[in-house]
């Protein structure tokens, strides 16, 4: 390399430097062409690379379209993320990419997330194992990932400016996760700031977030990158630890970033710190070893249709699938003709071919096809009539159904859970003509289904299925393939039912993720209320039976060593081979704070041929017991009993085991505001205060005052008149004790 980063840092004018930590036009960084610094190029993702012929979200060159994030997450599939990210990697590779920007880890706090399609889970370990196994893939072809959009970015309304108004636990232990575990366990080249701002600073401002979270306590050694555009005050966002603003026309903020240099508003070293890691990714591009060979599109087509197959959830099946051999089928939906395989913004990919199903399906199955509504959502009586007419000709419906493309696009929330009228119209039509109905469905995020779903024989969660859906679709079909596809969300019943939906996208300027910890699964559940399909929850073509779970426990929470082993048999009792997803869920002890009764804590996916049975064992450490206590500032675990579950989803557990765990109590440190309560749980303050009172006078409440008054703050009582102690008493025993 041309380069050496300390001499480019020791010998680059401040102007230079400033350069440095500032894009060059939309997708480059600046280089600096006096010391033989190249730039680095990046280019969108995450499920195919977007290289844009021309302008913004204009014309992009052809790549391989993979099932966006909320499909490939519906795999469970580590190892298949892994080859979608080594595919990604070869074909950044070829279009002279050195870094892929995704993928994005977002939580899906409400289904109505415009950009859902993009995000994996629910579920942080979900979104975390699956995100950090695309971009191992990825980085193992010496192209560099970006994970984004870092954090809390959960909605699309005003989302360059909405304060998210989060606590610092819900954060902890939902929306950073995913993040953290992309971060410690990869390293990605790039981190990528999000537009919102949370509790209060503009994310691309906020130290606490961009250095002492990512750098203080994962160890980020890579660039922070800002998301496009999120960039206010470029001092402010350097200060915080934002490497480089994208994207830039020169003259601008590097021009801002020198002159505070000079005015002595900027110390250089800052600069320096951001401009050497700008530097080192440069390095690392140059340093990479890559694989050159022309792309394999019809390689990467099978690639896209294989993780399609994984992608998609079989909801329900009466037997209707897979569809009998001889079977004349009534196709009907304009999607399968005009399929949705992906989402509308930066992550819309120029696929290179894109399968039908009335061309899939048509070579596979006698089939009739009848597009029965139009996309645009028009009512059209006689496309109805025909689609009614096919179905009553045919032995079985396979009824294409989904949300129009302008519903799941970056920059905007859908604002309901609804298919369109028309589509709901022709179902009930289709119903009647008593033909069974297979309903597939093709979206980026959860719809309602509780309203119609009893009148299909059988259900498809398509989600998006990329370039090669129809395809993989046909395969499930007509039983070539397994479905094995689990949901990585909650289908609630209604949107309603889930915590966040009074809470999103919240009011001008401002969203309350009100429902804290409880996104998802975890509020469904602590409100007991019924979900239409649980998280994790898929059929296959085959069954499955659990048992034989035994959990080894070693090591103590105390230590920090807790280890504890679970393991499951899980037996194909059906008579076909099918795939398996064991999750393992830990049932939370009553704690000191509201706990979600249930979290997902370790999954493996498993395929098993008729009659195999396999001994699966899944590992949980302390952070699986653990919540983040804002009282202590770290994980901890509280004494009780918890208990292991296991099972094919989250609402059905078959195998269960409590565990006890005894953990020292740790005290909460006293202030001047703690109360009376919180006083007497610390026996040695409590102690020290009682040694206080005067000769002969006591300090007992009897039960039914401390239940008036044991919640108050015991400064303030002690100034009621008549108290044997005082303020002065209290602030002495607090300067010993106190935290
Ligand atoms: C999106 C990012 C994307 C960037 C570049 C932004 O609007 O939020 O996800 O990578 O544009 O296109």
């Amino acid at each position: 390399m041309g380069f050496d980063v300390d001499d480019v840092i020791t010998q680059g004018t401040t102007d230079e430097l400033a350069r440095l930590v500032v894009g060059d036009g939309t997708w480059h960084t600046s280089g600096v062409p006096r010391l033989k610094v190249p730039r680095v190029r990046m280019a969108d993702g995450p499920h195919g690379l977007r290289v844009e012929l021309g302008g913004s979200l204009g014309e992009s060159a052809p790549a391989t379209c993979f099932p966006p994030a909320v499909g490939l997450a519906s795999s469970w599939n580590p190892a298949l993320l892994r080859r979608v990210g080594e595919a990604l990697g070869r074909e950044a590779t070829a279009a002279g990419v050195d870094v892929v920007l995704g993928p994005g880890v977002n939580i899906k706090r409400s289904p109505l997330c415009g950009r859902n399609f993009e995000y994996f889970s629910e579920d942080p370990l979900l979104a975390g194992a699956l995100a950090s196994a695309l971009v191992y893939g990825l980085q193992s072809t010496g192209v560099g990932a970006c994970v984004k959009h870092f954090a809390a970015n959960n909605q699309e309304t005003d989302r360059m400016r909405v304060d998210v108004q989060v606590s610092e636990r819900a954060l902890r232990e939902i929306y950073l996760p995913a993040f953290e575990k992309v971060v410690t366990a990869t390293q990605p080249w790039m981190v990528m700031c999000s537009y919102n701002r949370l509790n209060g600073p503009l994310v691309s401002e906020d130290p606490w977030l961009l250095t002492d979270v990512l750098r203080g306590e994962w160890d980020y050694t890579g660039v922070v990158v800002s998301d496009w555009g999120a960039v206010v005050n470029r001092v402010e966002s350097l200060i915080a630890g934002l490497d480089l603003e994208m994207p830039h026309v020169l003259g601008n903020s590097d021009r801002e970033v020198a002159e505070a240099v000079e005015a002595g508003q900027l110390s250089r070293e800052l600069v320096e710190l951001s401009a050497a890691r700008v530097l080192q990714l440069t390095h690392r591009v140059a340093d990479a070893v890559r694989d050159d060979q022309p792309v394999d599109e019809a390689a990467h087509h099978e690639l896209a249709r294989q993780a399609a197959h994984e992608s998609m959830v079989l909801l329900a099946n009466d037997g209707v699938l897979p569809l009998a051999p001889r079977a004349k089928v009534a196709l009907v939906g304009e999607f399968a003709r005009t399929p949705r395989f992906q989402g509308g913004g930066s992550s819309k990919v120029n696929a290179t071919r894109v399968e039908r199903l009335v061309d899939t399906l048509a070579a596979r199955r006698q089939v009739r096809f009848a597009p029965g509504f139009l996309l645009s959502g028009e009512p059209d009586d006689a496309l109805v009539e025909d689609a009614v007419a096919a179905a009553e000709a045919s032995d079985v419906v396979v009824l294409c159904l989904g949300l129009p493309d302008a519903d799941e696009t970056e920059g905007l929330d859908r604002t309901h859970l609804r298919l369109p009228e028309v589509q709901r119209a022709l179902l009930v039509e289709l119903a009647q003509t008593g033909t069974p109905i297979v309903a597939i469905l093709s979206n980026g995020a959860a719809v309602e289904v509780a309203d119609w779903a009893d009148d299909c024989n059988a259900l498809v969660e398509g989600w998006l299925g990329g370039q090669a859906g129809a395809l993989a679709l046909a395969d499930v079909l007509v039983g070539d393939v397994e479905p094995s596809g689990r949901l990585a969300e909650t289908i609630p019943v209604r949107l309603f039912d889930l915590p966040s939906s009074l809470m999103f996208p919240g009011e001008p300027g401002r969203v309350v993720y009100g429902e804290g910890v409880f996104v998802g699964y975890r509020g469904l559940d602590a409100t007991d209320r019924p979900v239409a399909f649980p998280f994790g929850f898929g059929l296959g073509y085959t069954t499955m039976r659990y048992d034989d779970l035994a959990v080894k426990v070693t090591g103590t929470p105390a230590s920090g060593a807790l280890r504890v082993s679970v393991q499951v048999r899980v037996t194909n009792t059906g008579e076909r081979a099918g795939c398996e997803v064991v999750q393992v869920y830990v049932g939370n002890a009553p704690a000191s704070v509201p706990r979600p009764p249930r979290e997902l804590r370790a999954f493996s996916k498993v395929r098993l041929e008729p009659g195999e049975s396999r001994t699966v064992t899944l590992p949980l450490d302390a952070r699986a017991f653990s919540f983040w206590s804002e009282a202590h500032d770290r994980w901890v675990v509280e004494s009780g009993v918890f208990t292991i579950e296991a099972g094919p989803n989250s609402r059905d557990l078959p195998l269960s085991q409590e565990l006890r765990l005894d953990v020292p109590a740790l005290r909460v440190p006293l202030h001047a505001e703690s109360t009376i309560d919180e006083w007497r749980s610390d026996d040695q303050a409590w102690a020290a205060l009682l040694e206080r009172l005067p000769e002969g006078a006591s300090f007992e409440l009897p039960p039914e005052v401390l239940a008036v008054v044991g919640g108050q703050p015991l400064r303030r009582f002690v100034k009621f008149p008549d108290m044997p102690l005082s303020a002065a008493d209290v602030d002495a025993v607090l300067a010993a004790y106190g935290g």
